[in-house]
């Protein structure tokens, strides 16, 4: 599939079969992060990968809107180191993305978690204590993935018309 056809066809998956992707597809998905762009290239991210059942099922009680994770075989947590760039949000939004993408093109099924909340630290520290995540390390995102077990209609999206308010 050429990019763009990827991109557009991508959907989040919140329901997952029973079937264990092997480890090497979610490594891949990982490694396509590594390659996103980051403010002054200081890749600020870092991933916990967790397959525990029961570390799953406590992850998926950080808010409401991550109920769906425990039916994945593997969660993966996105952190950002704090101190490695004053853009670390933006940063993991643009790894994210990449891992994202990598595992639709694999035939793996995915969703962003939200952890990272601008107003609370709350869900950071429930996932902070579970996983013993030192401090500095800001928790963005807790991500299921797995073999999809749905199948999301493509999505209405903007027009280009109505995108470019402005050629100059
Ligand atoms: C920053 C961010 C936070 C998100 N948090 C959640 C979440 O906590 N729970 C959830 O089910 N989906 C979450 N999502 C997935 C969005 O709901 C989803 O991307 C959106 O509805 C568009 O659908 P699509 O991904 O299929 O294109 C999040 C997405 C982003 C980018």
């Amino acid at each position: 599939m050429d990019l763009l056809s990827t991109i557009k066809s991508r959907r989040s998956i919140r329901k997952y079969t029973k079937e264990v992707p092997p480890l090497e597809l979610i490594n891949k998905c990982i490694e396509a992060a590594l390659y996103a762009p980051s403010a002054r290239n200081s890749q600020p991210w870092s991933f916990i990968l967790v397959k525990n059942k029961e570390v799953i099922e406590k992850l998926s009680k950080a808010q409401p809107f991550t109920k769906f994770l425990e039916g994945a075989p593997y969660v993966i947590v996105a952190l950002a180191d704090e101190n490695k760039s004053n853009h670390w949000l933006e940063d993991l939004g643009c790894a994210i993305m990449l891992l994202l993408l990598e595992a639709h093109s694999l035939g793996l099924g995915a969703c962003w978690g939200a952890i990272y909340h601008p107003q609370s630290k709350e869900r950071e520290n429930y996932v902070r204590e579970i996983l013993l995540i030192p401090e500095h390390l800001r928790i963005i995102a807790c991500i299921a993935i797995g073999y999809p077990d749905e199948t999301p209609p493509p999505k209405k999206v903007k027009s280009l018309d109505e995108a470019i308010i402005k050629v100059v």
